[in-house]
């Protein structure tokens, strides 16, 4: 099949977190598969060029969109070991600053513009796409965009779209004034129109009322988010789509999180040999600048600081736990300040036992998951996540709350029937952090003899745990054959 994969970000070109790396993994696989694939996201000011050339394939085209005329070029390059091409949308306006999303102005601009630019690369290229895959509220104005605005265009007489929620807590909901300059203006009456009435658009709405199916990242999620509880005020149209509403878990890219092979870490382990990883550890803590202690355990965090990370539940409970306990704490992150700070003040508090780098690092997220002995991550709410899968990956036990995508793949360890691949607490509050918090610790013990063996067969359990995308897109293929049949 044809498809047109449309995202606000691809990794290794810019990444803010998880849909970053799925939109780089899963064109990966699906080309894999035999399908042609063409990547579109934005040149933004920071895109990563690791070695590569960027081609230009056309320059300025035009869009007016209400009053605005907007002028873009477009670049190609591959995705790093495919053929797969990367469209990058090239408008210096409005990609050139300094972080991938803002909350300028015109933030709804930019994006609008990105939907349109992956509808005119199509044309300008030929390219007729059996698919057009959508990523959240960015590129939620495709489905719309196919049935009006591009409707008359016999390349996409057969196109239909896929959209993709990797989390609903960001909608892209603007003021309705700003209708007029996503230029689809004519097509004012497909647009909620009880919100309209509000003074309210909502991209991720509008994405979801038009898209042929909608997919989210993870089962559970996809029925959580049909849940008052969880559905940000889009459940119930998300019940009255269930049918053509699909959770397909993520896959991690095993090219690149794999401890065999990974090149983002000084020693190399298997699930056969454990030995790297304690050297890896030790290695963790001269980077971190902490003392190494092989019994007491290390206790990772690689996260987006924000509400949904949960992290509000350690306040209370990681200074008590750091002073009882010498287990040692080594987090990587940013966001709000309140998180920030928090961290910055633990790290203080206990300089032997926390270490806090506020920065985005891929060197020191690889580094984390290989050295630390458990990994932390007590989200509020979680679509899929990709770290807890690549912790299993690396034999790093995960803490989880029991939610979303975190639930499908992390299964409570049981010592007797030695069954599981993690620590799961159910109650989202600070009882339950330190449930899972003492569950990991008891089984840790003291780290030798029986103990570590049980550890070890903790860690394989997770090692084995069958995380790669060669299931996944085959659920993703099932999907495009059910929209766009006799393809
Ligand atoms: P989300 O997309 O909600 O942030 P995921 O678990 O799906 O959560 O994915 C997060 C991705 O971003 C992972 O690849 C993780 O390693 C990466 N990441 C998050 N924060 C940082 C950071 N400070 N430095 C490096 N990588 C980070
Ligand atoms: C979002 C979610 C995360 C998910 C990622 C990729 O950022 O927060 O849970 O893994 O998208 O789908």
């Amino acid at each position: 099949m044809n498809v047109l994969f449309v995202a606000s970000e691809v990794a290794p070109f810019a990444k803010s977190g998880g849909l970053g790396d799925v939109s780089s993994a899963l064109p990966k696989a699906l080309a894999a598969r035999g399908h042609d694939v063409r990547i579109v996201m934005p040149m933004y000011a920071r895109v990563q060029v690791p070695g590569r050339n960027f081609e230009q394939v056309f320059r300025d085209a035009v869009l007016l969109l209400g009053g605005t005329r907007i002028v873009f070029s477009v670049f190609e390059a591959s995705l790093p070991g495919t053929t797969v091409p990367v469209y990058f949308v090239r408008c210096a306006d409005l990609y050139d600053r300094p972080s991938i999303y803002t909350n300028d102005h015109d933030e709804h601009l930019r994006f609008a513009v990105l939907s349109w630019a992956a509808l005119v690369i199509a044309q300008r290229t030929g390219f007729r796409p059996d698919i057009v895959h959508a990523n959240d509220w960015q590129t939620s104005l495709l489905p719309l965009l196919l049935r009006t605005m591009f409707a008359w265009d016999r390349l996409f007489a057969q196109t239909r779209s896929v959209l993709t929620i990797h989390n609903i807590g960001h909608q892209g909901a603007f003021d309705a004034r700003i209708l007029f300059e996503t230029g689809l203006s004519d097509a004012a009456h497909n647009f909620h129109q009880d919100q309209l009435r509000e003074g309210r658009i909502n991209y991720l709405l509008t994405g979801l009322l038009y898209s042929n199916a909608i997919t989210t990242v993870s089962p559970t999620y996809a029925r959580e988010i049909q849940t008052p509880e969880h559905g940000v005020g889009l459940d119930p149209f998300l019940r009255d789509r269930r049918d053509v509403l699909f959770g397909i878990l993520n896959g991690i890219d095993e090219a690149e999180w794999n401890p065999e092979t990974d090149t983002k870490i000084p020693h190399h382990f298997s699930i056969d040999d454990l030995e790297g990883k304690e050297r890896n550890k030790q290695a963790l803590c001269e980077t971190a600048g902490l003392p190494y202690v092989p019994k007491a355990p290390i206790i990772g965090v690689v996260s987006r600081l924000a509400w949904q990370k949960g992290f509000d539940l350690c306040f209370g409970v990681l200074p008590r736990l750091l002073q009882r306990n010498g287990v040692q704490l080594v987090v990587l992150g940013t966001g709000e300040p309140k998180y920030e700070t928090f961290f910055a003040a633990l790290a203080k508090q206990f300089p032997k036992q926390v270490r806090f780098s506020a920065n985005f690092s891929e060197p020191l997220a690889h580094l984390i998951e290989a050295g630390a002995d458990m990994f932390l991550m007590p989200s509020r709410y979680e679509p899929c996540g990709l770290n807890q899968m690549y912790s299993l990956r690396y034999g790093t036990p995960p803490i989880v709350h029991r939610t979303g995508g975190l639930a499908d793949t992390v299964t409570p360890f049981d010592p007797t029937r030695g069954s599981g691949n993690g620590f799961v607490f159910e109650h989202f509050d600070e009882r339950g952090l330190r449930f899972g918090l003492a569950h990991a610790l008891r089984t840790w013990g003291r780290g030798e003899g029986d103990d570590r063996e049980r550890w070890r067969t903790l860690q394989r359990n997770g090692m084995r745990t069958r995380l790669g995308w060669d299931e996944r897109v085959t659920a993703y293929e099932q999907v495009y054959r059910m929209v766009a049949p006799g393809r």
